[in-house]
Parts: C-alpha cells; sequence; structure tokens
C-alpha cells in the first residue's frame, strides 16, 4: 500500500492543511516539558470549533465541557488509580467472556493483552503526559455524543498537530463515565454526560508515517 501524493490542485491554505494531516501521529510518550496553556486553550478553542448534533443538544445550556488534568496535580495520582482499577474490571469481564465464547477469544486477543497491560501499570496517557484531557458532552436524543465526541477530538489533534505537540487518544475515558468518584473530580454528575479525553505534551519522538492506501484502492465511483 502505498499513500498518494495529495492533490494535483492546490492553494497555500489547502497544502498547509495537507502538511498538518500527512504529520498528524499518535503520540504516546512525551517529554517531562510542560506545554504553556496558552497551547492547550487554543487546541480546545479547535475543538469548539467541531460540528456538534443540533437536534440531540439543548443549545441554550453548552453542552460541552473540557477539563483539563495536569501531570502533577494532586487530582491526577486519584484519576490515574479510578482508571486503573476500571480497567482492571474491564480486562477481568472480557477475560471471562473470551472463555465462553471461542470467536472472541480470537478477535479480541490484542485488545485483551492491552487491557491487561493498563491493568498492571496504568492507563496509557493518565499521568504519563502533561496533560489528560476529559471531553464531556451532555447525552441527548438520539444518544450520538461519543460520535460528536470525536469529531471534537479530531479538531483538537489536528490543531495539536498544527502545533507540533504530540498527541493520543484514551479511549478509556469513555469507560467511566458512569463512574462516581471519576465524575465527581469532573464536577458532573455520573451517567449524564459522555466523555472521551486525550493526552497532550511535546513529542518524545515522532514515530514513522502509518500506511494509508492509494485513495484508487478504495474508492468505488458511481458516475
Ligand atoms: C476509535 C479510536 C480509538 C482509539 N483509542 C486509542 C487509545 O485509547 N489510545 C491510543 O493510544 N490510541 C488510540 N487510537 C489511535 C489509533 O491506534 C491510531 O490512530 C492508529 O494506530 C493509527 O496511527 P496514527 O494515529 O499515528 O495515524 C484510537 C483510534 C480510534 C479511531
Amino acid at each position: 500500500m502505498e499513500n498518494d501524493k495529495m492533490g494535483d490542485i492546490s492553494n497555500e491554505c489547502s497544502d498547509a492543511f495537507d502538511n498538518i494531516l500527512e504529520s498528524r501521529r499518535s503520540i504516546r510518550f512525551f517529554k517531562d516539558e510542560i506545554p504553556p496553556k496558552e497551547y492547550v486553550e487554543d487546541i480546545i478553542r479547535a475543538g469548539l470549533f467541531a460540528p456538534y448534533a443540533a437536534q440531540a443538544v439543548d443549545e441554550n445550556e453548552y453542552f460541552r465541557k473540557f477539563i483539563v488534568i495536569s501531570k502533577n496535580s494532586e487530582k491526577m495520582k486519584e484519576v490515574a488509580e479510578i482508571a486503573k482499577n476500571k480497567v482492571k474490571i474491564m480486562s477481568e469481564q472480557l477475560n471471562a467472556q473470551m472463555e465462553e465464547n471461542p470467536y472472541l477469544k480470537e478477535k479480541a486477543k490484542s485488545f485483551s493483552k492491552r487491557l491487561e497491560l493498563f491493568a498492571e501499570k496504568g492507563v496509557l496517557g493518565i499521568g504519563t503526559a502533561p496533560y489528560y484531557i476529559v471531553v464531556a458532552e451532555k447525552k441527548g436524543v438520539p444518544p450520538v455524543e461519543q460520535q460528536s465526541l470525536a469529531h471534537c477530538l479530531q479538531n483538537m489533534w489536528l490543531k495539536a498537530a498544527s502545533l507540533d505537540l504530540g498527541f493520543h487518544l484514551v479511549s478509556a475515558t469513555a469507560q467511566m463515565e458512569e463512574n462516581k468518584d471519576f465524575c465527581e473530580i469532573l464536577g458532573i454528575n455520573p451517567g449524564e454526560w459522555g466523555l472521551n479525553g486525550c493526552a497532550v505534551g511535546y513529542p518524545e519522538e515522532i514515530p514513522p508515517e502509518t500506511s494509508r492506501p492509494a485513495v484508487s484502492e478504495v474508492t468505488m465511483w458511481i458516475d
């Protein structure tokens, strides 16, 4: 598989955007240096420009919140412990289900290993990066808060890439939306908000480009 060269038709803005798209990576290891808070605010601002499900939310009452937890804060230790315990339970539940279900046993091998690692060492991104940012979106009808959060996080990710900051998703965050202790730290009622999260900091190293197929390999035109 080979990446296409980005388009022949170009202008300065579009070229700059393509550079950001191509430079975005999951960065999972960070320097100790803490990026300025202004950068984090710029990233959050990018998240605010993301689309949202207008039919699902009450636009009179703002429906997104961003909670930035610094690596060196007291609360980070508590949050990391809550996440580790949650992942331990998930890991045990998944392993039990895998014993009952041969299809799952085969399919979930790699996810199960990941959960076991997190259960032992803690969740990557929570306490391992200068900032762990939780994004909360009020649940609505239809229940599309996770899709909406994904748009928001993607905007944040691209902004982080444009600032040469490292970023990775912390999906385990979504599993803690009912957790009383976690939600108390976030200042929200458990179960009322969908959650997702990310880790941000200066990259320790830039991983190589991940492979993407050529457009022609994955596209069918119906003219
Ligand atoms: C729905 C979804 C959940 C993900 N969750 C995590 C996560 O919890 N932790 C993580 O490090 N990466 C997570 N990723 C990132 C992918 O592993 C990553 O995007 C993929 O390996 C391609 O690498 P790249 O982001 O560097 O292009 C997630 C991606 C998606 C789309």
